[in-house]
């Protein structure tokens, strides 16, 4: 079996085109989406990040806002600037580099931003929107990889289905949402014996672990469908965490890297934001 390929680009370039008409109705009514993204120091990947963004927003007619932050500032004027921002009425959507450098720490940014403007669903009241099976605001990634499985027209409901990594921004929410939508949900870590006793059963296969190569050809059951969400530089160039090339011999359908759930993510992005923006001027 070769598997078909799953096109993030042309699933992110359909998001963006929904996010084009609600921008223009925004407009309409004088009131222009911006969105502030908070950086720390100097990080070349967060930069050019920013700048990705940014370029696929500014054509909307979505304003990024950078907000620049030195490297030596304290955990109370990072908490300040979030907390402004929070505040200040022409911005619609917050987003905070991660990783924040080591010295700040892990930093709990969830009950300084304000829920209406978290287009990545890290506050808690977003968070306990989503295990409440309430409308929210819920992390891009997590929705991301939704997003694909609804373009391919596969429906996790009755399946089997692994999430492999439950961090909170990436595997932890995609599991909720997968529970939401009716899938049998097993959720692997660092700690789970045997990986591919679980995944070589799985109809859904869904990683966001941060490990090349960790899903091998051999823990796929022929027909799976496979999204990966990782992003590992390497020599060669940015690689995900399953064995493509093997994958695309036993899956049914498999997302590359890059090229996959990257540029809907951005796309998903931008449409939180958006989301952010009609509810604060409904
Ligand atoms: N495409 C995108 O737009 C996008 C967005 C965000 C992240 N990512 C990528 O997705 C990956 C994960 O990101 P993250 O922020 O969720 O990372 P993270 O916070 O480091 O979490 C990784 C998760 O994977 C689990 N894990 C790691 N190694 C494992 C192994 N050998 N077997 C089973 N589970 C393992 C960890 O288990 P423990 O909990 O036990 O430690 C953890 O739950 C990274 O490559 C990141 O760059 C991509």
């Amino acid at each position: 079996m070769t598997a078909t390929i799953i096109d993030g680009r042309t699933v992110a370039a359909r998001v963006l085109e929904s996010v084009r008409a609600r921008v223009a109705v925004l407009h309409a009514r004088d009131v222009r989406p911006a969105l502030a993204f908070v950086l720390v120091g100097e990080s070349a990947p967060a930069r050019l990040y920013a700048r990705r963004i940014e370029r696929q927003a500014q054509p909307l007619g979505i304003e990024l806002r950078p907000v620049q932050l030195p490297a030596d500032l304290t955990r109370e004027q990072l908490d300040q600037t979030v907390w402004d921002l929070s505040q200040d009425e022409s911005v619609d959507g917050i987003l905070v580099q991660m990783p924040l450098p080591e010295r700040i720490g892990d930093a709990d940014l969830s009950e300084l931003i304000d829920p209406r403007k978290d287009v990545d669903g890290i506050t808690i009241q977003n968070a306990g929107r989503l295990y409440l099976e309430m409308p929210g605001q819920f992390p891009s990634t997590a929705l991301a990889m939704i997003e694909l499985l609804d373009a391919y027209d596969v429906d996790p409901r009755g399946k089997d289905v692994v999430v492999v990594g439950r961090s909170k921004v990436v595997g932890h929410p995609l599991a909720e949402l997968l529970i939401r939508r009716d899938a049998t949900v097993t959720v692997a870590h660092r700690r789970t014996r045997d990986l591919g006793r679980h995944t070589r059963h799985a109809d859904i296969v869904l990683v966001a672990a941060g490990q090349p190569n960790l899903i091998t050809g051999d823990m796929l059951k022929p027909g799976v469908v496979v999204i990966d969400a990782g992003m590992n530089p390497t020599a060669e160039g940015v690689v995900g965490d399953v064995d493509f090339e093997a994958a695309r011999q036993v899956a049914c359908a498999v997302t590359p890297v890059p090229g996959g759930v990257g540029p809907v993510t951005n796309a998903v992005l931008l449409r939180n934001l958006v989301q952010s923006a009609e509810w604060r001027h409904a």
